[in-house]
């Protein structure tokens, strides 16, 4: 085994599984090895996620479960890196001994140093949150592949009333975009087919001179055979501009994921989302008329305090109304620090789940009409590899980010562009046949 031999799992969004190429690029660079199994680490990283409280519990069952590997191999170095980091701080070594090393996501730079620390048998903590780290010089780690996620900016300034990221991520702030061009380059030279550009709030990026729609306009044109996705958009920033730019270039996905949370009125001011869904309506009616077969996926919250069988209503309602393509859906999780944490959490366990399943059985009804009404047309998927269930099947996703299952043809392979026509759907996959 070599001395220092780094394993990391990663937890939560998809800005957290960028981290870890970071980490993993500023520890190769540093001299440590990347170990493909858990039990050829001397380090073991987590880079945790803090938005519910179940993520939280998901990690302390697995230090359950580290604490054997130590106890089977002493000297192993256990961290936690990402959001519980940054939130619980040296609570967490003091709470839980398996733990030696903690380090927010603004600290990766000194990762190195904090591992040192950590050998020598002292605690290592790096919590500092920055106003300024992008990280805009590190060149993350990636395996060669088809898609790869880049973060464009770090934080959040919205603070929506339920939400910890502002806590656990700091202040809102953006790389600047001859940076991210040059590594979509990188990408594209290397035969990447897909990037997507991530920021909790990407439509509020800004380097300075640029925004998001500028963004998205020159990462479009450094190769047109590669598409560009972007996550999460937030209502309020949804410009005109950035949707005729998504419209103006045939790479640019025609996907937008526009988490609603409520369909309330009354619920989306105390939750500080800044928007009525009479303004959201209509922000959907205008990306539809601009960018034709644009499709949308949301984020949805049930039980938030005070939350009525009206309010729970409202939101049905607004699924129904815009018909989303995909959701995700969460039961409302109490957070310290947090604004609403302040109000009582009297919706019940129970309700919240009743809720919850009114709402996942309503967005499977929807998903499975608006995929039945696909049979019969043509669509152009980028191949991503055999499909889950069968090697004779291969899977590939539509600019509208639905993924098509066909059957295997003579000369059709991973990374290729193909035409199909729909034939069967189901709510959560289509099938068809190659044309
Ligand atoms: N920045 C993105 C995503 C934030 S986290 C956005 O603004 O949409 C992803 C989703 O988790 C949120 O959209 C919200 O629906 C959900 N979420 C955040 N905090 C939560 C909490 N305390 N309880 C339940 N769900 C929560
Ligand atoms: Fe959280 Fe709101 Fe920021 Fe999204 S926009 S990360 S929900 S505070
Ligand atoms: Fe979780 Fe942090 Fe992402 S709380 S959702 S890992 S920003």
């Amino acid at each position: 085994m070599n001395k220092n031999s780094v394993y990391i799992e990663t937890y939560g969004c998809q800005m957290n599984f960028a981290d870890t190429e970071l980490v993993m690029g500023i520890l190769k660079t540093q001299g440590y090895e990347l170990a493909k199994q858990i039990e050829d680490a001397n380090i073991i990283l987590l880079n945790t996620c803090s938005i519910r409280d179940n993520a939280e519990q998901k990690i302390y069952s697995r230090l359950e479960h580290l604490r054997g590997i130590k106890r089977r191999k002493s000297g192993t170095v256990i961290g936690i890196l990402g959001c519980m980091a940054e939130r619980l701080r040296k609570n967490l070594i003091e709470e839980k001994k398996v733990v030696d090393l903690v380090v927010g996501p603004d600290e990766y730079r000194r990762l190195p140093e904090f591992i040192d620390t950590a050998f020598s048998g002292e605690k290592g903590i790096g919590v500092k949150l920055s106003r300024t780290e992008t990280y805009d010089d590190i060149n993350p780690y990636r395996e060669d592949g088809l898609s790869a996620f880049i973060s464009v900016m770090r934080g959040c300034d919205k603070f929506c009333t339920y939400c910890v990221v502002p806590f656990t991520r700091g202040r809102e702030r953006s790389r600047s975009l001859n940076s991210i061009t040059d590594e979509i380059n990188n990408l594209s030279a290397r035969g990447f087919k897909e990037v997507t550009l991530l920021g909790q709030n990407v439509n509020s990026y800004n380097d300075g001179g640029n925004d998001f729609a500028d963004l998205l306009a020159a990462s479009a044109k450094i190769d047109k055979q590669m598409r560009i996705r972007f996550t999460t958009s937030h209502p309020q920033d949804l410009s005109g501009k950035l949707l005729n730019t998504i419209a103006e270039h045939d790479n640019i996905c025609n996907y937008i994921h526009l988490p609603v949370q409520s369909g309330s009125n009354r619920i989306l001011e105390l939750m500080n989302r800044t928007y009525t869904i009479e303004h959201y309506l209509k922000l959907i009616d205008q990306a539809r008329a601009i960018i034709p077969g644009v499709s949308f996926s949301t984020d949805i919250i049930a039980g938030f305090p005070t939350e009525t069988e009206d309010d729970h209503k409202m939101t049905l309602d607004v699924m129904r109304k815009v018909r989303y393509d995909g959701a995700y859906m969460f039961k409302y999780s109490a957070r310290e620090k947090t604004k609403a944490y302040e109000m009582a959490d009297d919706i019940t366990d129970e309700i919240k789940g009743r809720r919850l399943n009114e709402i996942i059985d309503l967005q499977h009804e929807v998903s499975y009409e608006i995929n039945q009404s696909m049979i019969g047309k043509e669509e152009v998927l980028l191949v991503e590899g055999n499909s889950k269930k069968s090697d004779e099947f291969l899977a590939g996703r539509t600019d509208t980010n639905k993924m098509v299952v066909f059957p295997k043809a003579e000369g059709i392979s991973e990374g290729d562009y193909v035409k199909v026509k729909i034939s069967r759907a189901t709510s959560g996959t289509l099938f068809g046949d190659v044309i």
